[in-house]
């Protein structure tokens, strides 16, 4: 069943006057299941950020059909819309939007404490999403004191401590050297696998994208085509991810 479908997604931005309108979306088509992790790639300045901006529901200005869990995103009210991304998605930024003055524990409690849950809950996931991300032995330092990559794992566990039904990742690997790369990917392909977590990352890394069961394409705010990893090894999908992106186009800094 298809936990994110869209359905003629456009997206305009308009600048001063009337002639000064950009297409940064157009007519964009996707269906995701549960279950899937996901990889949107496509050159710089080719709407990734914008896209998932609007599936995340951080954009509501748009036209199109975006549905979450059979419900479309643009009917909800505000507060509706606050409600359900709170308590049904997560995020995961490239830059990973800790809070400074709080460890790591701590941060990963935020999303459970502003949901009001009970404290022994909140105790027990998170001490259990902290074995998960193998950051026990880091839980009490605070984000300044840690690597990039524990960073970002924190994050992830934030993002999925309430459960959320999909999780929406911009560039999560975007700041990050090529090992915690890798270990933030298997993270994700870890939750995937073991707790059937449905992830939509984007990204213009074709390592990141390689760990994904599926990839789809966009340029110019186009979905252009897909490809699914199946039963091939990671480094066979890289390489097809490769050919795809040197087919594609997209400047020197994209790869
Ligand atoms: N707030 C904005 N106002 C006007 N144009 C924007 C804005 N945000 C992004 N754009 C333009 O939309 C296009 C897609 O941007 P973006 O979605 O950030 O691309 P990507 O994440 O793939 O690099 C780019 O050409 C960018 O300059
Ligand atoms: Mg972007």
């Amino acid at each position: 069943m298809p936990i994110l479908e869209v359905e003629s997604l456009s997206k305009e931005y308009k600048g001063k006057g009337k002639m000064n309108v950009f297409q940064a979306l157009n007519g964009i088509n996707l269906s995701v299941d549960s279950g899937e992790l996901v990889a949107i790639m496509g050159p710089s300045g080719s709407g990734k950020t914008t896209l998932l901006n609007i599936l995340s529901g951080i954009d509501t200005e748009y036209s199109g059909v975006v549905r979450i869990a059979g419900t479309s995103i643009s009917e909800m009210s505000k507060n509706e819309l606050a409600l359900f991304r709170r308590q049904r998605m997560g995020f995961v930024f490239q830059d990973y939007n800790l809070l400074d003055s709080l460890t790591l524990r701590e941060n990963i409690m935020v999303p459970m404490v502003l949901d009001d849950q009970e404290v022994e809950d909140i105790n027990s996931r998170t001490d259990e999403t902290l074995s998960l991300f193998d950051l026990g032995e880091v839980k009490d330092k605070y984000p300044y004191m840690v690597s990039g990559g524990q960073q970002q794992r924190a994050a992830i566990s934030r993002a999925i401590i309430n459960g959320p039904e999909v999780i929406f990742a911009d560039e999560p690997t975007g700041n990050l050297d090529s090992k915690s790369s890798s270990t933030v990917m298997k993270t994700f392909a870890k939750l995937n696998a073991l707790k059937g977590a449905t992830i939509v990352m984007v990204t213009h890394d074709p390592f990141a994208a390689s760990y994904c069961n599926r990839v789809l394409f966009i340029k110019d705010g186009k979905m252009l085509l897909e490809i699914t990893r199946e039963n091939k090894e990671r480094r066979a999908f890289f390489d097809r991810i490769l050919e795809n992106l040197a087919f594609i186009g997209g400047g020197e800094d994209d790869l």
